[in-house]
């Protein structure tokens, strides 16, 4: 009795304090909520890594230098969002869905690649895009049904979390692509992002899928990567605006989607207004930097570079940084972003938090 609540209490601990990545002992499915993680770079957790042309990479020094120790192919110092509500919900930090070897999904597993959008046209080739992604979950769905059957694996579906965080390379790529792109209204393309998105979530739910988290597409028109790019240093202000008609949409189409379907929850951070209200008053939430990144170059450090050979300049301390490169937050700023999704009051969780969520 006492060494099987000794090693109950130690599974807890060591899973939740995220020291050690692998190993935790199973846990009886019907006690636990898995964890699929869907989108991009905020979220990616080394998945670009196993790419053979990626967009994107980070699975090299400095990326990781904090909490890690080494680079694991999170764009941060240390942990991502996903890995603050994995220790919420007691779990492993979810592995890569392309890490080999990996075949174990109890826990779910993070689907998330830096650089994707909801389009399949964004960074084609050098991304798994949205919809790919969703094949991989429908392939995890049936190993799931041949290890446990249909009515367990139902179930671990229908109480698992399925989280997401997309829509922003979408917006970059229709500032920086082809005239293809911008003969699409403003309106009309964020519609058919929306449109793909809400496609997605859809199959999710016709596979079980009953709860969904959502980041809403953040502030990047005031990235360093943006304000580099800018003539005054200030935010790309079109990019503002395509961002905050893509945000309004997301809650609409949600609110209608719980009218839809049955036991369909959800909850959005608004990960736009908590990243902007850091980056205008840093030192009010512990940091001392909020417009200029840790790591990489230039004004603001907005050229993303950081890791590479010679050309990059790397912060002191990357807990006084919202930003740790160009475009995405230290491992800190995730921590606080996370609770806020995790506990966050109903000013930026809608329709509420994820806890509220999970608990209906
Ligand atoms: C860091 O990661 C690299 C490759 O991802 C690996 O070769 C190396 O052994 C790791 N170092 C430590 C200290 O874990
Ligand atoms: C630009 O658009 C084309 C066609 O729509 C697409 O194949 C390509 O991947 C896009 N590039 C980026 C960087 O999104
Ligand atoms: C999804 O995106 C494609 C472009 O990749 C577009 O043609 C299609 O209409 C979109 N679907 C929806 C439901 O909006």
């Amino acid at each position: 009795m006492a060494i099987s609540l000794r090693s109950h209490m130690y599974f807890l601990a060591f899973c939740a304090s995220l020291l050690i990545p692998t190993n935790c002992q199973t846990e009886p499915p019907e006690n636990h909520v898995a964890l699929f993680i869907f989108g991009d770079s905020l979220f990616d957790a080394g998945n670009n890594k196993f790419l053979k042309n990626a967009a994107f990479r980070a699975d090299f020094w400095p990326y990781g230098e904090t909490f890690f120790k080494n680079a694991t192919g999170r764009f941060s110092d240390g942990r991502l969002i996903p890995d603050f509500i994995a220790g919420y919900l007691k779990l492993p930090l979810l592995p890569p869905y392309l890490q080999p070897g990996n075949q174990d999904y109890i826990y779910g597993v993070n689907f998330a690649s830096a650089g994707a959008g909801a389009l399949v046209e964004t960074r084609q080739g050098t991304v798994i895009d949205l919809n790919t992604q969703l094949g991989y979950f429908k392939d995890v769905e049936k190993k799931l049904r041949q290890e446990l059957g249909d009515a367990e694996t139902y179930k671990l579906i229908s109480k698992a979390l399925h989280l997401f965080s997309v829509g922003g390379n979408d917006y970059i790529a229709f500032f920086t692509n082809s005239t293809a792109l911008r003969s699409f209204s403003k309106e009309e393309y964020v519609r058919i992002v929306i449109g793909n998105l809400t496609t997605v979530i859809k199959e999710i739910y016709k596979n079980g899928g009953r709860r969904f988290g959502f980041a809403n597409v953040g502030p990047y028109g005031c990235a360093p990567y943006s304000r580099a790019l800018s003539s005054s240093g200030g935010c790309l202000e079109e990019a503002t605006a395509l961002v905050k008609l893509h945000n309004r949409e997301l809650s609409k189409v949600l609110e209608d989607l719980q009218k839809e379907l049955k036991e369909f929850g959800y909850s959005i951070l608004d990960f736009y207004t908590s990243l902007s209200k850091r980056m205008d008053n840093p030192s009010k939430y512990g940091f001392k930097v909020g417009k200029v990144a840790c790591c990489c170059s230039g004004p603001f450090k907005g050229i993303l570079n950081c890791g590479v050979k010679n050309q990059y300049e790397l912060c002191d301390d990357p807990t006084e940084y919202l930003f740790f490169d160009s475009a995405h937050l230290t491992d800190k700023a995730h921590n606080q972003l996370a609770e806020l999704m995790w506990s966050g009051s109903p000013d930026v969780t809608r329709p509420s938090n994820l806890k509220t969520v999970l608990k209906a």
